[in-house]
């Protein structure tokens, strides 16, 4: 099995600076895929419904979808980097072991993209007939989850990569992992929650400008987040007990850094739970963060774990050329600048357009 592994290219900078800024950054994906997914699906849900609240959520996912998929691909190419710099001789091979359904990600993107453009500009004349464009978008979006959850996981198993031999057609998927599915529904589920989330915060927004209906969406939002961070507690658990033991003690008080950070988030997300059912919009965004940096921390230690008996990245060897990570620090500065006044122009072109 090691022979399947290849060797690792050197690291141009400490490696403590491409994991802090691996980590960033997928938080940053995560929160928007989050957001995407789960308002798209949340306006799924409610295109069966007849109501007014109904009609003006899923007006404004419309109107908001096609942003936020686009931030969402934007801050995945980030991520996806790093990890190659760093777990290159992993995800590398994950990657063409499932290499058929890893690129049929850019074609699913794009109809789930283009789908949901026809959803927004064309949500007042296509009448009943949209919902059918938001589930096109929605079912592509939850493919390319599945897809990313298989490479994450089939990544960490080079035991499984000798089937190859008996399939070398770059069509393996890791589907004999007892995590795959709980660890999919995890992403999922969090993503419904997410996105009640996000309808809950422009509801409050809105009802700050005095907007009356707003009530209604931050409760439908508030709804959304709440029943699914509770189901994502049973869900985190089932995904728990599926990891193999010795990697499950680690996080039951072996490693003590390990058990801490998981035990806290653990709390956080009791906690946000209860924030969520007392529809506290803010409070709920606070913990919900720290609980989502919390298990991001807890997801890259269970990489670590796994990996253990093959890899460590401190072991990677380094060949000192910090320029480009600074040419990387400044363009993400003047990149996120550049990003929050393209959105103030847009707010500012639409609020134009409606008065
Ligand atoms: C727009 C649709 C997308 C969806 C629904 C999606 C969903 C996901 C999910 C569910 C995961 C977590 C997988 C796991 O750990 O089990 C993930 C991870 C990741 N995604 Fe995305 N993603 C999307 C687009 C992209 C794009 C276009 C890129 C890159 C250009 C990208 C880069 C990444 C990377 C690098 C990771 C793994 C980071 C790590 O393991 O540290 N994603 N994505």
């Amino acid at each position: 099995m090691e022979n399947l592994i290849p060797g690792s290219d050197p690291i141009p900078v400490a490696w403590g600076w491409l994991k802090f800024f691996l980590l960033l950054t997928f938080i940053f994906h995560l929160l928007f895929m989050n957001t995407m997914l789960g308002t798209a699906f949340i306006a799924l849900a409610n295109s069966f419904k007849k109501s007014k609240t109904a009609l003006s959520v899923t007006k404004k996912v419309s109107s908001k979808l096609p942003y936020v998929i686009a931030f969402t691909i934007n801050t995945g190419v980030a991520p996806l980097l790093f990890l190659q710099v760093l777990y290159g001789s992993f995800i590398y091979v994950s990657s063409v072991l499932m290499a058929v359904y890893w690129l049929s990600i850019l074609l699913l993107l794009l109809l789930g993209y283009y789908s949901a453009y026809m959803y927004d500009f064309g949500f007042n004349r296509l009448g009943s007939w949209r919902m059918l464009f938001i589930a096109i978008t929605v079912i592509n979006l939850m493919i390319i989850g599945f897809f990313f959850t298989n490479n994450a996981t089939l990544m960490l198993h080079p035991d499984q990569w000798s089937r190859y031999f008996d399939r070398p057609f770059g069509t393996l998927l890791n589907l004999t992992d007892p995590t795959l599915w709980p660890r999919y529904l995890h992403f999922m589920v969090a993503s419904f929650a997410v996105g009640g989330l996000f309808i809950a915060i422009i509801g409050t927004l809105q009802r700050n400008k005095g907007l009356e209906k707003a009530d209604r969406e931050i409760t439908l939002g508030m709804k959304w987040f709440s029943h699914a961070t509770l189901l994502q507690i049973f869900i985190g658990l089932w995904f728990f007990i599926t990891v193999p033991k010795n990697i499950m003690l680690l996080f039951m008080g072996q490693n003590i850094l390990y058990t801490s950070m998981f035990i806290i988030g653990i709390g956080l997300s009791f906690l946000t739970v209860i924030m969520g059912y007392r529809k506290k919009v803010l409070a709920s965004t606070v913990s919900m963060l720290l609980t989502i940096v919390l298990m991001t921390l807890t997801r890259d230690f269970l990489r670590t774990a796994y990996l253990n008996e093959h890899f460590h990245i401190s072991k990677l060897p380094v060949i000192p050329q910090y320029s480009p990570m600074i040419v990387f620090i400044v363009s993400l500065v003047a990149g996120l600048a550049m990003v929050v006044l393209m959105l103030r122009w847009a707010h500012q072109s639409i609020k134009k357009v409606n008065s």
